[in-house]
C-alpha cells in the first residue's frame, strides 16, 4: 500500500485530502494492474479494451477489487490534532508544527526510514485582510506567515528527502494560492500571504528541477476559494465562488495525479488550467 504524509490535516483542505486518501486508489498504481489484467497485452501502452477476453475482465474484476480497498497508510500531521483529526480513519496521527525543525525531527524519526509516495505540505496560515496591509502588516506576521507557507514545505521535503527517495514513483503537492502569483495580483494587499506563497513556488520550482532525475514529481496547487479555516473572519464562506474542501479536493486529486516529470514544477489551478508566476 502506498504511503502519504498530509500536514493541514486538522481543517479544511488537508483534512479532506487526508479523508480521500484513506479511501483512494492512487493511479499510477492502478496502470500496472491492468496491465498484470490484460495478459493478451505486454504493456499498459498498448491496452486496448476492445481486445479483452471474459477471462480478462475478470482477472481484471478481481485485482482491481483489491486495489480498490487499499487506498493509503496516511500520516494525517497538523499543529493540533483535535475532535477533526480524529475522526480519519488512520492509526497514524501526528502532532506536527511545521515551523519547528525539533517538531519536524521528531515526526520524521516517528516516520522512520520507510518509503513515502506522496508528501502533501497543506498547512498554511493567512492573517486577516486588516492586519496583512500596507499600513499594518508587522514582523510578526510576516515571520508567521513566512515559516508557516514557506520555510514550512521546504524544511518538512527536506527531512523527509531520504524516505521520497526510496519510492515508486514519489510525488510532493505543494499547496500554493493564486494569491501567490504576482501575474495575477490585481487587488493588492496581503502582504505576508502572497509573499509567502510566491516564495512557496520559487522553493517548488527549485525542488522541481533538484529532483527531476531522482524521479520526483512536484506539483504545485491552487485550490480556489474553499470554505475552510483558513480565514479566521470567516468572510471566505460568503466569498462568490467559494467551494466545499469535497470539491476542491477533488478536482485537486485529479490534477495532481495527472502530472508527471514532464509537468513538473508547474503551478495549476484546481480546474487544470495553468497559472502565471
Ligand atoms: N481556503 C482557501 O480558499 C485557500 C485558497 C488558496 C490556498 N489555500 C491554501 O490551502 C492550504 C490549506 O488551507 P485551508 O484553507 O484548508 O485552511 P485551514 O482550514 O485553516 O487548514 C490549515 C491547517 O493548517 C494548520 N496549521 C497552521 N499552522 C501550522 C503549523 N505551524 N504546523 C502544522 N499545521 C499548521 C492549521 O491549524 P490551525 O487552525 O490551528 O491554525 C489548520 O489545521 C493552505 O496552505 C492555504 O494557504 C487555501
Amino acid at each position: 500500500m502506498p504511503t502519504a504524509v498530509v500536514t493541514g490535516a486538522n481543517s479544511g483542505i488537508g483534512w479532506r485530502f487526508a479523508e480521500k486518501l484513506i479511501e483512494e486508489v492512487r493511479f499510477p498504481y492502478f496502470l500496472p494492474v491492468i496491465a498484470q489484467a490484460t495478459k493478451n497485452h505486454q504493456s499498459f501502452e498498448r491496452f486496448d479494451a476492445r481486445y479483452l477476453t471474459a477471462m480478462d475482465f475478470s482477472r481484471f474484476r478481481e485485482v482491481y477489487a483489491n486495489a480498490l480497498q487499499q487506498g493509503y497508510t496516511v500520516y494525517a500531521c497538523d499543529i493540533s490534532t483535535s475532535n477533526k483529526l480524529q475522526t480519519l480513519k488512520t492509526p497514524h496521527k501526528h502532532t506536527l508544527d511545521v515551523t519547528s525543525p525539533i517538531s519536524i525531527q521528531k515526526f520524521s524519526q516517528e516516520f522512520g526510514s520507510q518509503p513515502l509516495n506522496l508528501l502533501l505540505n497543506i498547512a498554511g496560515v493567512m492573517s486577516p485582510k486588516e492586519e496583512d496591509s500596507l499600513e499594518k502588516t508587522s514582523l510578526e506576521v510576516l515571520e508567521k506567515t513566512f515559516a508557516v507557507n514557506t520555510f514550512g514545505p521546504l524544511l518538512l521535503t527536506q527531512s523527509l528527502l531520504p524516505n521520497l527517495l526510496q519510492a515508486k514513483s514519489p510525488r510532493i503537492g505543494n499547496m500554493s494560492s493564486r494569491m501567490g502569483s504576482i501575474a495575477d495580483n490585481s487587488s493588492g494587499g496581503a502582504y505576508a500571504y502572497r509573499a509567502s506563497k510566491g516564495a512557496l513556488n520559487s522553493i517548488s520550482k527549485s525542488m522541481a528541477v533538484d529532483l527531476k532525475e531522482k524521479g520526483v514529481v512536484v506539483v504545485i496547487l491552487h485550490p480556489g476559494i474553499v470554505k475552510t479555516g483558513i480565514d479566521k473572519t470567516g468572510a471566505i464562506w460568503k466569498a462568490e465562488g467559494a467551494v466545499e474542501p469535497e470539491l476542491a479536493v477533488s478536482k485537486l486529486w485529479e490534477v495532481l495525479m495527472s502530472k508527471g516529470l514532464e509537468d513538473s514544477g508547474r503551478f495549476w489551478h484546481r480546474d487544470g488550467f495553468e497559472l502565471e508566476w
